[in-house]
């Protein structure tokens, strides 16, 4: 295709020198008041790097404030049930970053004394901390020079310099790590990392990106040779499986049956309803279940979820089986005004709002 600049980089060139200066620049002249900015606090930039794993800004910001302000510090973190940890978290998605979150907290506060890693090596080893996050946390609390490197920032060095390797593969994503970690000025590597990350996200963007107000532009390979659109290259996309999900909403009197979802699938530890081909001994009144009309869409990152839900309720006289029952199949159930209480995902939270609850 066209050329690979990264073999004959010359990190002398005038494009690479000033680079760094120009991002930092134009990082200068469109600032954004962002909370976690401005502090060094490594325990909050890590919260609000672990919040903004696969979600935007705008979205994670009412997060951010939330667990602010129940956990201000490790310290609070660690010491709370994780069932509360889940529901604070509940509507951004990927439980496991929270159920990480929480069990990084608890070793920090409880084996390692309360002290928080602060190195780029030593971040590395907590869980459901990558190179993105580590660089973050290590450059903003601890002025380490470590290049972020993620979509945003692939996007902007794939069309500055030119690269058109496939940013889907490892071999590519250390390349890039290894020529950012070069860009990287030693005197202010924070101010260079939030420059890189905004600047892929609001003015290098995806599609249409401002580039008649870009003051790169000049020195562009991709605006130069128009191929913004081309670049970066992407190939290999996750494969995304469609998949059925038959819940059955099954009440008496007050009460609904719950099931809390366990590991090696998708939600763990979050709450939904029996599925309907996953259970077994169904009460008799099942057989009569009514159907709702609307069906319920979610997309995660591997599966396209369509949900149908069918509704039965039990004579409140056969509670007592009903409580047999789900002793035997593991559900347990729950009182109508304590629902609000259960940590549960999207799609669920959508089929409630749709019934008033
Ligand atoms: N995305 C991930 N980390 C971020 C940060 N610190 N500021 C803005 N966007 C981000």
């Amino acid at each position: 295709m066209y050329q690979k600049y990264l073999n004959r980089m010359n990190t002398k060139s005038a494009e690479f020198q000033a680079f760094p200066n120009q991002i930092i620049l134009w990082y200068r002249q469109n600032p954004r008041e962002l909370p976690w900015r401005g502090t060094t606090d490594p325990y909050l930039i890590w919260l609000s790097e672990i919040i903004l794993q696969q979600t935007r800004v705008a979205q994670g910001l009412p997060y951010y404030y939330a667990f602010a302000q129940a956990y201000p510090t490790v310290k609070e973190l660690a010491l709370a049930p994780e069932s509360e940890v889940l529901r604070l978290w509940q509507g951004l998605g990927y439980y496991s970053r929270a159920r990480n979150l929480h069990a990084c907290a608890k070793w920090i506060w409880l084996e390692n004394g309360g002290v928080f890693p602060d190195t780029y090596e030593q971040l590395l080893l907590l869980k459901g901390v990558g190179s993105y996050t580590a660089a973050a946390i290590a450059s903003f609390a601890f002025g380490e020079a470590k290049a972020v490197v993620d979509g945003n920032v692939f996007r902007v060095m794939a069309r500055y310099f030119g690269l058109d390797s496939d940013i889907n593969s490892s071999r590519t994503k250390r390349e890039f790590e290894a020529l950012a970690n070069q860009l990287i000025p030693k005197e202010n590597p924070a101010e260079f990392n939030q420059a890189m990350m905004d600047f892929g996200s609001r003015q290098c963007t995806p599609k249409n990106p401002s580039c008649e107000v870009c003051p790169l532009m000049k020195t562009c390979f991709a605006h130069t040779h128009a191929l913004i659109n081309q670049l970066p290259v992407k190939v290999n996309k996750v494969k995304v499986k469609d998949r059925k999900l038959n819940y059955l909403v099954i009440k008496c009197g007050s009460e609904w049956v719950w099931n809390k979802r366990s590991s090696g699938d998708i939600w763990e530890g979050l709450h939904d309803f029996p599925l309907q081909d996953k259970t077994t001994n169904l009460p008799a009144e099942v057989a009569h279940a009514k159907p709702i009309p609307k069906s319920y869409k979610h997309l995660l990152s591997h599966q396209r979820l369509q949900a149908e839900f069918s509704e039965v309720e039990i004579p409140k006289e056969n509670r007592e089986a009903l409580y047999q029952w789900c002793q035997q199949e593991g559900y347990f159930l729950v009182a109508e005004k304590e629902i609000d209480e259960l940590a549960k995902p999207k799609l669920i939270v959508n089929f409630l709002n749709d019934q008033g609850i």
